[in-house]
């Protein structure tokens, strides 16, 4: 039978003795620890004790219960490889941490998916033929309020299978932190319970609102711990890659000092590695009509630049686009989240900075007409589709970087190399 909520799905009384409990089957995330990852899965209620299993020794689970709608996250930090997961000592399930290679490795990076649409489902499955070593999610997780209940239908089940047990990165989007209130969103900002990430940035003055009902709220600061708000911004390695992850939401004021601080602290040491990656939910450079208006990231284009940030990918925008290698001089307040400045792209060589638009993951696609009207993008578009889903594929060989952006049925939009 179609079961229609989250809610009810979840019992009120714990799982019954010898009842499998799982929820959410284990996923991948990075965690705290660069030599591990956190695997998280979610259970109803459960007075079980789990443990996990991996080469031999059994690492413990650490476990956050959730009040709306009730029920449990759990987390280990484990090493690479094969693992097991054991509940009051039987075993539950069985599963591969695939280990991070040193140098060639695929990431997928797709934004704005969970609205549970067939481009999503397609992109998907499209997605395990690639086997990709990680995801990043650019943010938008699910719509529209970043809810317990929508993760359960829009994102989990979508990216079942091969794709659950590959590292899975997300950036947090508007719909993830910023447009929720816990009167009419009981079970708002799921970002915090549900995805494991570096606690490796700053701590900035401005913060999601925390709107509506206390009781709910309570219950929410409760469950984030630490994790609300630090888990914002973080940065990770991954091979011969520093990438670092900018909370752009319109809470924060991308000239805050203490941010500024962190960006250029994190990407003066990205200097040891071979490539630097920026990810950001709001794009710093859109040609789309849609939030042509919310340029707000360009005020750290300057760190990017000063610290030879490779590319910087971002969603938001429900469509794909590519810049030319771009610099921004003289950055200048405009009206509201505008930033004027002198933008200057490069359309022969490699001078400046590229940006992607990959917003196209999944939701309701943004201004399809604009695909064949190239007047009306900006002088530093390079490419713009925004008539299919579709998903970037990165391949990255030592100091060679291959980008080709794939729709459902793997025709190839666009593509680009950079030889270091
Ligand atoms: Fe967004």
């Amino acid at each position: 039978m179609l079961r229609r909520s989250f809610v009810a799905m979840l019992p009120i009384l714990p799982a019954a003795a010898g009842q499998n409990p799982m929820l959410v089957p284990p996923y991948v995330n990075l965690g705290s620890d660069p030599a591990r990852y956190a695997l998280v899965f979610h259970t109803y209620p459960s007075t079980a004790i789990f443990t996990v299993r991996s080469g031999g020794r059994e690492y413990p689970v650490s476990t956050v219960a959730i009040e709306n709608p009730p029920h449990q996250v759990h987390t280990a930090s484990i090493p690479p490889g094969d693992y097991e997961i054991l509940s009051n000592g039987a075993s539950i399930f069985r599963s591969t941490a695939r280990a991070r290679p040193s140098l060639r490795h695929r990431f997928l990076m797709l934004g704005d998916p969970g609205q549970s649409t067939a481009g999503q489902r397609g992109l998907a499955e499209f997605a395990k033929s690639l086997d990709p070593d990680f995801i990043l999610f650019g943010g938008d997780m699910v719509y529209e309020y970043g809810r317990s209940i929508d993760y359960q239908k829009k994102f989990f089940p979508v990216y079942d299978g091969v794709l659950r047990q590959r590292l899975w990165v997300g950036v947090p989007g508007n719909h993830d932190t910023d447009e929720s209130n816990f009167s009419s969103h009981p079970d708002a900002y799921a970002y915090f319970h549900y995805w494991q990430q570096p606690m490796n940035g700053p701590v900035l003055k401005t913060t999601p609102s925390l709107k509506g009902e206390p009781k709910n709220r309570d219950a929410f600061l409760k469950a984030a711990g630490a994790k609300f708000p630090r888990a914002l911004n973080y940065s990770f390695h991954y091979a011969n890659a520093h990438w670092t992850v900018i909370d752009t939401n319109k809470y924060n004021d991308m000239r805050d000092p203490k941010l500024r601080e962190w960006v250029e602290a994190d990407l003066t040491a990205a200097q040891a590695f071979r490539w630097r990656f920026v990810g950001m939910h709001h794009p710093a450079f859109n040609s789309a009509r849609k939030h042509a208006e919310q340029q707000h990231p360009r005020w750290l284009v300057d760190l990017f630049e000063k610290h030879n940030v490779d590319v910087v990918f971002s969603g938001h925008v429900h469509n794909y686009q590519r810049s030319y290698p771009l610099r921004f001089l003289n950055p200048r307040a405009g009206s509201g989240l505008t930033v004027r400045g002198n933008i200057l792209p490069d359309k022969e060589g490699r001078n400046g900075i590229i940006y992607i638009v990959s917003g196209s993951g999944g939701a309701a696609l943004h201004n399809g007409d604009q695909e064949s009207k190239p007047k009306t993008w900006q002088p530093f578009t390079a490419a713009f589709h925004s008539r299919m889903h579709s998903v970037s594929v990165v391949d990255i060989d030592a100091g060679r970087m291959t980008f080709r952006q794939l729709t459902v049925s793997g025709r190839e939009l666009d593509s680009f190399t950079i030889q270091k």
